[in-house]
Order: structure tokens, then sequence, then C-alpha cells
């Protein structure tokens, strides 16, 4: 999982303990103040279930529907800018600036505005998430032995690039949304090579030594993902916005390498 949205679920089971432990004060009648209820609310609402929901939507929807956030610089903007909001809104509630003019209520009104922020780049980036899924980049894969022709895609639409690289194609109609297509790729066997329609899970366990490549590309969290597993190298680089010929070529050498040494 990436660091912000597990960040994300961190900080709201934070509020939610932080604010039930306001609520038992508050139904135990240790505190009876009137605006400790507003912090109740909004550290349960904002902090516990906005967050929580920040956090899951932000790691399950882009696999969901195949296409991962137009803005995924603006997540820890966004989660900082959460944050620092509502603990100013909170404080400078509890401080009195919805009654008091002034500094207070300046600060108030700026925190209640960063939160506002805060909410609404999250929601144009998810909005960009349940767009049309993106099209899953296939690829063919290099052969290693001479004569190994390349399969031809019939639907595919080849786009110029340099000749020392594989051809990249993209489909006219996209085969399959890149989470909704989960476990349809194939398996691999040793002294094969890999291409794009091979199942990640499978590649891991004919060639551990591909690891190293989705660690390097992906970073570590990938191998936490339950979709990792059942993903196609095609889907996993189509999520990632990545060239999926810049994978295979790494896995290809790292499997040429494995296969050499045995
Ligand atoms: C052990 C856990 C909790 C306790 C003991 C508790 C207790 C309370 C109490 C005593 C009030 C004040 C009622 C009033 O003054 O009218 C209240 C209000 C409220 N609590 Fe909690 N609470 C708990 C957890 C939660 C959670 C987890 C949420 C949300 C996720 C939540 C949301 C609210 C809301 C929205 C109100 C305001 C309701 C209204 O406007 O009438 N509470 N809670
Ligand atoms: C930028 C974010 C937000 C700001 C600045 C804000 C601010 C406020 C303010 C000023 C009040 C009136 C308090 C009073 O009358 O003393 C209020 C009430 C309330 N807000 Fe928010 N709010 C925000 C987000 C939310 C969200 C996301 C939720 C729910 C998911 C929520 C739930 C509530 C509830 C239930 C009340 C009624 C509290 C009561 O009954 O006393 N707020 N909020």
């Amino acid at each position: 999982m990436e660091k912000y949205p597990k960040l994300f679920i961190k900080a709201s089971v934070f509020y939610l303990v932080l604010g039930t432990l306001m609520g038992v004060l508050m139904g135990t009648q240790l505190i009876t103040s009137a605006g400790f209820r507003f912090v109740h609310i909004h550290v349960n609402l904002i902090g516990f279930m906005a967050m929580f929901i920040f956090g899951v939507a932000y790691h399950i929807l882009p696999r969901f529907n195949g296409r991962p956030v137009r803005y995924p610089d603006w997540i820890p903007v966004q989660y900082y800018l959460m944050n620092i909001g509502l603990v100013g809104l909170l404080t400078f509630y509890m401080l009195g600036g919805l009654w008091e003019a002034g500094m207070k209520s300046i600060l108030l009104g700026f925190f209640s505005v960063v939160t506002g922020i805060s909410v609404i780049m999250f929601a144009i980036n998810i909005v960009s998430v349940l767009t049309e899924p993106k099209p899953v980049m296939t690829s063919t894969p290099v052969p290693l032995q001479a004569g190994n022709e390349e399969k031809k895609t019939l639907s595919s639409i080849p786009v110029s690039v340099p000749a020392s690289q594989p051809v990249v194609k993209i489909p006219q109609t996209p085969p399959f949304p890149a989470a909704s297509g989960i476990g349809t790729g194939k398996e691999i066997k040793k002294g094969e090579t890999c291409d794009g329609g091979v199942m990640i899970g499978k590649l891991l366990e004919t060639y551990p030594e591909t690891r190293k490549v989705f660690a390097k590309h992906y970073g570590e969290s990938c191998f936490t993902c339950p979709g990792q597993k059942y993903e196609t190298v095609d889907q996993t680089a189509s999520m990632h916005s990545m060239d999926v010929n810049v994978i295979l070529k790494d896995i290809n050498e790292e499997i040429e390498k494995a296969l050499k040494a045995n």
C-alpha cells in the first residue's frame, strides 16, 4: 500500500480513538462543555470518517476502475492540509472563534478554508479516477531466442518507437479495464520469457529474481497489494502510468540472467 493512503488510515484510527474518548467523557458527563460537542463531532466525522474514506478510496478506486489519480502529487499536500486544517479548526472553535470577532475568528475561518481546500482536492482527484478506464498498454516481449516471432494483436495500433525498442501497441478498444480484468492473465513456465499478459503472482513464483524489478519501478508497497498476484504486467504498468516495455525489458533481463545461472 502507498505511503499516504496508509497515513490517512492511520490518522483516521487515531481520530476515532480520540473522538470516542471524547464521546465517553461527554456520555459520562465528566465534560459538559458545548464546544466539546463540536470537537467530538468533527474529530469523528472529519478525522475518522472522512480520512478513512480518503485512504481507502485512494488505494482501492484506481484499482477498481483501472485509472490512476490525475494529480498524485496532491495526495501528500491534501493529507497535511486536512490534518492542519482540522486541528486549527477545532482549536479556534474551542477558543471561541465562532462567537468572538477578531484574530480567533479570522483563524477559525482560515483553518475552515484550509480543510475545505483539502476536501476539494480529494474530490477533484477521486472524480478523475472515476472517468473512463485507461486503455491498457499491451506490448510484445523482447524475444530471447532468434526466430521467436512476436505475436501480432489484430486490434492493435503500432506506435512509432526507436528501432532498438520493442513496439508499443495501444489497443483500439481497451481489452479490459486494469482492475476488472484481474485474474485473466496467463502463467509462465521456467525457460519462457515474459510478456505483458503474464500474471505477476505466477511470474514471481517461476522467477523470484524478477521481484527486484517491481521493487525498483513500483516500490516495495507493491508486494503488500492483494491485487498484485493476479494483475498482469500490462495492468500494473498501466496502473503506475509506466511504459510497460521498460518493465518487460528489465524482467526479461532478470530471466535471462536466471536461466544462464542455472
Ligand atoms: C464510545 C463512543 C461514543 C460516545 C460515548 C459518544 C457520545 C456522544 C455524546 C454524549 C454526544 C452528545 C449528544 C448531545 O449533546 O446531544 C454525541 C454526539 C455526537 N456524536 Fe458521538 N459518541 C461516540 C462515538 C461517536 C462516533 C464514532 C461518531 C461518528 C463517527 C459520533 C458522532 C456523533 C455526532 C454526529 C454527534 C452529534 C449528534 C447531534 O448533532 O445531535 N460519535 N456523541
Ligand atoms: C471544512 C470543514 C468543516 C467546517 C469548517 C465545519 C464547521 C462547522 C460549524 C462552524 C458548525 C456549527 C457549529 C455550531 O453551531 O456551534 C458545524 C456543525 C456541524 N458539522 Fe461541520 N464543518 C466542516 C465539515 C463537516 C463534515 C465533513 C461533517 C460531516 C461529515 C460535519 C458535520 C457537522 C455536524 C453534524 C454539525 C452539527 C453539530 C451540532 O449539532 O452541534 N462538518 N460544522
